[in-house]
């Protein structure tokens, strides 16, 4: 059965994992979650609405990179706004939004759904809340992130002076250019780089209200000077001055990957069920041109892709095992990450394995397999370990750590294995956990 799962990861990667040229600047600047919950009466609904306008998003981000959808009636109506820098690549804007969607899922734990979220990418931003907030310009919950490190490499002053000139004029010059621009200033030896964006909505509406996001913006980031980097996050736009020239400013067009390849990331992002018909074509398709033999605001693509491309590695995991298909994201109780996991609370993994085996099969070898899958679909990307990690543990006799809880699951499943979720949290093995060392994160309310 390894054999079979490290055939599927094969043909998995080689399909996702193409080249990119650039980055879709995937780095977390900011979370903020609600701190209003949806009450026992209103969760179901609530999230399912939610995950709705989650599907809805992606591929109207794929083709006019933002999107504003609204689904749901009375009080668990459900808000969800998307954009995308306008600098990105339209494939980075997609692999940007997929792991923005995965990762704002912290929100909304099952036993806690959060009636609102953001979550700031310094590529992307996703929005969701319990009413229309698509023409906010500020919020009382507008964040000012700042770098860590001091500039240091020149005179503080004039950086100070070229960080305020290039904020004011970027923010001038993007009212006057649809929401959008990227500049320098380069003076006495010191060059400082950045981005001024309102989002779609704003800049619709009228001009002045994009004015207004920006003018706050560069009032509150002054307060970073003198970090190296600094960030205002508002309700209605973002701005952004770095010491690196973090942005895209060229025209010329990145080559095409190929036909298939912009809409990988969305139906790797969207739904397992995909993944697998995925994977079913993929299997026909090698079998068939015989190429196996001669497979090298492959090349490994990145960490991103690859922590999206894990969940859902995960989940084929248990569709392949179980002989089942899971449905999707819903909290019903016949989800199969619901079924897994329960089983895994209770020490039972080996009964999750499709009836059609008959115990034909070693149950401790079964129970390693699924508890790899496990490892793959926790809820926080960060904890899910690295392809080359998975690919060891299927290889050899590793140790396999424990996994902690998938997203959305019943609140049922947590009493079994709620010791083995905080035992975890603190014992993560260094060899897997790879989080990005220069993510900024800061949330007014810790999400996990
Ligand atoms: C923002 O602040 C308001 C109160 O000022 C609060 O109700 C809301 O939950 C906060 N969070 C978000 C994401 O809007
Ligand atoms: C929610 O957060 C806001 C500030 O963001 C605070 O004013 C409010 O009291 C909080 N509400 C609750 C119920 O904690
Ligand atoms: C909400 O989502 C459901 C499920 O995707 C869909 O059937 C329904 O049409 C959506 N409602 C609206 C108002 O878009
Ligand atoms: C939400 O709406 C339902 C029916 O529309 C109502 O019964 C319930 O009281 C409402 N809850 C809140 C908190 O407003
Ligand atoms: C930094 O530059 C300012 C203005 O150019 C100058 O007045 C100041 O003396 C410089 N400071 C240092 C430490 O060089
Ligand atoms: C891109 O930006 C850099 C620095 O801001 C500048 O030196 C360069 O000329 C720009 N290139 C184009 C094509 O605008
Ligand atoms: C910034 O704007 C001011 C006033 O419009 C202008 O004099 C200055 O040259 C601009 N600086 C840059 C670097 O574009
Ligand atoms: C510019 O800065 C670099 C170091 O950051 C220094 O080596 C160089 O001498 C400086 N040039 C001028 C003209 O100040
Ligand atoms: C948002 O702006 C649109 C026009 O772009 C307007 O029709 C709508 O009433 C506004 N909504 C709110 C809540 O201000
Ligand atoms: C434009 O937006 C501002 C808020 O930034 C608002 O005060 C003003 O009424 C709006 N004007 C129009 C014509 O909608
Ligand atoms: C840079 O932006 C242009 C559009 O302005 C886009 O065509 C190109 O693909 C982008 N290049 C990279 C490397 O992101």
């Amino acid at each position: 059965m390894s054999n079979f799962l490290l055939f599927l990861l094969l043909i998995f990667f080689s399909f996702s994992a193409k080249p990119s040229l650039c980055e879709p600047r995937a780095t977390q600047a900011a979370m903020i979650c609600s701190n209003r919950t949806a009450s026992m009466s209103q969760r179901q609904n609530f999230i399912s609405n939610f995950l709705a306008t989650m599907d809805a998003v992606t591929p109207l981000i794929a083709t006019q990179r933002y999107a504003t959808v609204v689904n749901g009636t009375g009080n668990t109506t459900v808000y969800t706004f998307g954009e995308c820098m306008k600098d990105l690549s339209r494939n980075d804007c997609n692999l940007c939004f997929a792991q923005c969607k995965t990762q704002i899922l912290r929100c909304l734990p099952f036993q806690l759904a959060r009636r609102g979220g953001r979550l700031f990418y310094d590529g992307c931003y996703l929005r969701y809340d319990d009413y229309d907030f698509f023409n906010e310009t500020l919020s009382s919950n507008d964040t000012t992130v700042c770098g860590k490190t001091e500039f240091g490499s020149g005179n503080k002053t004039v950086f100070g002076d070229n960080a305020i000139e290039l904020v004011r004029n970027l923010s001038a010059e993007a009212v006057k250019n649809d929401g959008f621009f990227v500049g320098s200033v380069s003076r006495s030896n010191v060059s400082v780089f950045g981005l001024a964006q309102c989002w779609e909505p704003l800049t619709a509406m009228n001009v002045s209200a994009c004015e207004d996001c920006l003018l706050n913006a560069v009032s509150r980031i002054r307060s970073c000077i003198p970090m190296e980097e600094g960030r205002a996050l508002n309700a209605g736009c973002y701005l952004r001055y770095s010491t690196q020239k973090f942005y895209n400013n060229s025209s010329d067009p990145v080559p095409v990957n190929g036909g298939g390849s912009n809409k990988l990331p969305i139906i790797l992002g969207t739904t397992s069920a995909a993944a697998f018909l995925l994977i079913v074509g993929g299997v026909v398709f090698f079998v068939k041109t015989k190429i196996l033999q001669k497979r090298r605001e492959y090349v490994v693509r990145g960490k991103l892709t690859e922590k999206v491309d894990v969940y859902s590695f995960g989940v084929v995991v248990f569709e392949v095992i179980c002989g089942k298909k899971n449905n999707s994201f819903t909290a019903s109780s016949s989800s199969i990450l619901q079924m897994v996991w329960d089983l895994y609370g209770r020490r039972r993994l080996h009964e999750a394995v499709d009836p059609v085996l008959q115990s034909n099969f070693r149950e401790e070898e079964a129970s390693r397999l699924l508890q790899i899958g496990l490892l793959c679909v926790q809820a926080s990307a960060e904890l899910r370990p690295s392809m080359s990690m998975v690919v060891k543990m299927l290889k050899e006799n590793h140790e396999i750590p424990e996994p902690t809880q998938p997203p959305f699951l019943n609140p049922s499943s947590r009493e079994t294995s709620i010791t083995t979720t905080s035992a975890t949290n603190n014992s993560k093995p260094e060899s897997y956990s790879q989080s990005s060392g220069n993510s900024l994160t800061q949330s007014w309310i810790d999400p996990r």
